[in-house]
């Protein structure tokens, strides 16, 4: 590749690594993590709440959004951590769980001691650090992979760290993770706040508006690399069947297509490219039509079926469709 589109390659990339949309969804869930924060006293029981919803939704960026907000503060003697957030590990034990908070909190000996020293030096540490908001992600790995079941004493382990410490904990998850709820009444009842982050929808009107405004944000931004508009708007029921809606594929596709235009010399992206990255990037299933081919017919492809989600879950995934919101909601 010549040093000309390497360098184009690279402005593309920026681009697109350092778009960051606020979104509809997105200043509500952060709205509802304020008011989590906000129901910290530092005794009592707190607001805690549950965000799930599919892969590539966005639930991951909203969360380090909101650490971003509150980062950490470095005094001279300690470190003050407004809000903690944290991957659950895999395999999601009560000492790794521990360890893993710890090592954010700067603990040197995260992985030392046994769980009980673990859980009451990070019970200190919560406090000295004034720790006010604890977001975990992930929360599926509170799912054992191998065996389907819900790691019981991991989940007793969280609802104890926060009837001792009255700290909020913002969960997020794929949906199935609520399954851990169904199987710890006590969790359930902390966890009864639940919001829910969904892909835009087509079919409402407010949804497919701002889908459609996201797809122009992205195409004046990259306007600034190619010299021309892609005129993605265009193509917006093009995307929402190749995407489903879903954010991360929007911007994998777009990404996929943008380099495209660079590696065959063009001074735009166009439909070609679209189809090509959709090919490459996204279709995994060959009988399903490009959306972006010239034939297309106008049906909605899915690359992406609800179960692909699921982390291969499938029990898990199962059982949750049997149940109802009132069942979530009869627990309180
Ligand atoms: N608000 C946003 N603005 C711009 N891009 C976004 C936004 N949200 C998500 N994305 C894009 O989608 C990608 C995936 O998002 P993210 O990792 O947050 O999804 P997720 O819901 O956490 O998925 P998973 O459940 O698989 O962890 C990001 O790397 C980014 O490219
Ligand atoms: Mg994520």
């Amino acid at each position: 590749m010549t040093d000309q589109k390497e360098v184009k390659l690279q402005e593309v990339q920026k681009v697109l690594d350092s778009v960051f949309i606020r979104h509809s969804a997105f200043k509500t869930i952060k709205s509802q993590f304020d008011e989590c924060l906000n129901s910290y006293t530092g005794h009592g029981e707190p607001i805690c709440m549950l965000v799930h919803g599919h892969s590539g939704v966005g639930k991951t960026t909203l969360a380090s959004s909101y650490l971003a907000d509150y980062p950490p503060v470095y005094l001279e003697e300690r470190k003050i951590v407004p809000v903690l957030n944290a991957v659950i590990p895999v395999p999601a034990t009560m000492k790794n769980m521990a360890s893993e908070l710890l090592e954010k909190l700067g603990d040197p000996y995260s992985d030392r001691g046994t769980l009980e020293q673990r859980t009451k030096r990070l019970r200190k540490l919560l406090k000295e650090c004034k720790t006010e908001l604890i977001i975990l992600d992930e929360f599926q790995h509170f799912i054992d992979r191998k065996s389907e079941r819900v790691i019981l004493d991991v989940s007793d382990w969280l609802k104890n760290l926060i009837s001792n410490t009255s700290i909020p904990v913002v969960l997020v998850g794929l949906s199935y993770s609520r399954e851990v709820l169904f199987a710890n009444e006590q969790l359930m009842r902390r966890f009864s706040y639940q919001a829910e982050m969904k892909p835009f929808s087509w079919d409402d009107e407010h949804s497919r508006k701002e889908f459609v405004k996201i797809l122009s944000v992205i195409d004046r931004e990259l306007e600034n690399v190619f010299g021309n508009k892609a005129g993605f708007t265009n193509y917006a029921n093009r995307f929402y069947a190749a995407t489903k809606g879903l954010i991360a594929l929007m911007i994998k596709l777009i990404r996929g297509s943008a380099r495209e235009a660079v590696v065959s010399a063009s001074d735009r992206i166009e439909l070609r490219h679209l189809a090509k990255a959709y090919k490459d990037r996204l279709l995994t299933n060959n009988e399903m039509a490009n959306p972006f081919s010239s034939n297309w017919d106008g049906e909605y492809a899915d690359p992406l079926p609800e179960i692909r989600h699921l982390g291969g879950n499938m029990a898990a995934a199962r059982m949750l469709e049997k149940r109802s919101l009132s069942n979530v909601l009869s627990t309180r």
